[in-house]
């Protein structure tokens, strides 16, 4: 199937081209870079040995993706193009509203034109907010968002159910929830790139490691958890990407309008003591770290049941967490 991928030179956009290609797609890329780089498309190149589709343009451009769309009349679309830093949305709302919610808009008004069967839609585990029962399910309330990621989030559910369940919607819809994605492409090649310091665990991690950062901090030791500090589901970036290709599958299968949403992580929890001494090991560094507060707006705990995705889209994370890290940290490694 021709994919359109929104965001395709970013962090899990990239691994999920290499993995369409793999398993037979033809992924065009659109990007507009606010958060990546051209050399991203120079290394999946590299990777999957063949030049590949990547229109640098906004998706908020109604024309230009018009045009894209006419063009290439894609089967499907996975949209991962937006911005995803909480700390930064509780600062500057509207532009997460804006940048989030009008390239959604977008891309769904383009589907709806040319009659695209199949959209995907980062999700994320956010959309919980501090949940009740853990592990969650999918069937879990989503909460009240407090910061203007998680609701964009939310919204952009919704927009995409409407979409999918009017009675006369030619598009099937899913929504991947997805838990915490770490980890890099094994060669080396591709991997996250934070702007800055690094919000997310594991890139503090692997940057202090290599020297950039003097020492982590541990957000909070006494969570009601066995050592005091928080558990996350954390998952392969590569599994991740193919859960992508599972999601686009089932919907193949599916003959009347749909639309569902489901949780993508491994569905075991580690805590952040856990992350620190798996890294020391695999890396044989000794991480420096203090402990200290807690960071306004963490959860205590946060991981997935994901009996769901694996009976319904016959997927399941297989890479280890230790795996996830070394990948973490030949890709820290290879930067430059
Ligand atoms: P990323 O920032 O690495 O990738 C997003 C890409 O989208 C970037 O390359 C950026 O340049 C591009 N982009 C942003 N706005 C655009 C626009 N208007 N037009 C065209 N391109 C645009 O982020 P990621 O970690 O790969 O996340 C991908 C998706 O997954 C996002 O929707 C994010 O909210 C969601 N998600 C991420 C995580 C995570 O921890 N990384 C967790 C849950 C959900
Ligand atoms: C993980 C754990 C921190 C940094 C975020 C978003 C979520 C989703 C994934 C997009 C927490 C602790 C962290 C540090 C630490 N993104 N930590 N020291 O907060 O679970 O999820 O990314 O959808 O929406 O909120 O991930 O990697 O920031 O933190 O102790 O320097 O590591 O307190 O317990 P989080 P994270």
């Amino acid at each position: 199937m021709n994919i359109l991928v929104t965001g395709g030179a970013g962090f899990i956009g990239s691994h999920t081209v290499v993995e369409l290609i793999a398993y037979g797609h033809t992924p065009i890329i659109v990007d507009n870079l606010s958060n990546s780089h051209e050399n991203v498309i120079i290394n999946i190149e590299k990777i999957v040995n063949q030049k590949i589709l990547f229109y640098k343009q906004d998706c908020r451009d109604k024309q230009k993706m018009d045009t894209l769309f006419s063009n290439h009349q894609p089967d499907g679309v996975i949209h991962f193009a937006a911005y995803k830093s909480v700390s930064e949305s509780v600062d500057k709302p509207l532009l997460y509203w804006e940048n989030n919610s009008n390239s959604l808009l977008t891309l769904l008004e383009m589907t709806e034109k040319y009659e695209t069967p199949f959209f995907v839609f980062s999700s994320s585990a956010t959309v919980y907010g501090d949940p009740e029962e853990l592990p969650l399910k999918e069937t879990a309330p989503r909460k009240p968002s407090t910061n203007a990621y998680g609701a964009t989030k939310q919204t952009g559910e919704d927009m995409l159910q409407t979409l999918c369940l009017t009675p006369h919607s030619k598009t099937k819809g899913i929504s991947l929830r997805y838990f915490n994605p770490i980890g890099a492409h094994p060669s080396g090649l591709l991997g996250e790139l934070p702007l800055g310091v690094p919000q997310n665990l594991v890139p503090f991690i692997t940057q202090t490691a290599i020297g950039l950062r003097e020492k982590l901090t541990v957000f909070g030791t006494t969570y009601p958890t066995p050592d005091g500090t928080c558990l996350r589901d954390y998952i392969h970036v590569l599994d991740l990407a193919q859960a992508h290709i599972y999601a686009l599958t089932h919907l193949t299968k599916i003959n009347s309008p749909t639309y569902d949403v489901y949780n993508i992580g491994t569905g075991k929890p580690s805590s952040v003591m856990e992350m620190i001494q798996t890294f020391e090991k695999i890396s044989g560094v000794s991480l420096p770290y203090v402990l200290g507060p807690k960071r306004q707006g963490d959860v205590a705990s946060c991981y997935a049941d994901v009996s769901k995705a694996k009976k319904d889209l016959l997927w399941q994370s297989h890479f280890s967490l230790q795996q996830a890290l070394i990948d973490a940290w030949k890709w820290q490694q290879s930067l430059k």
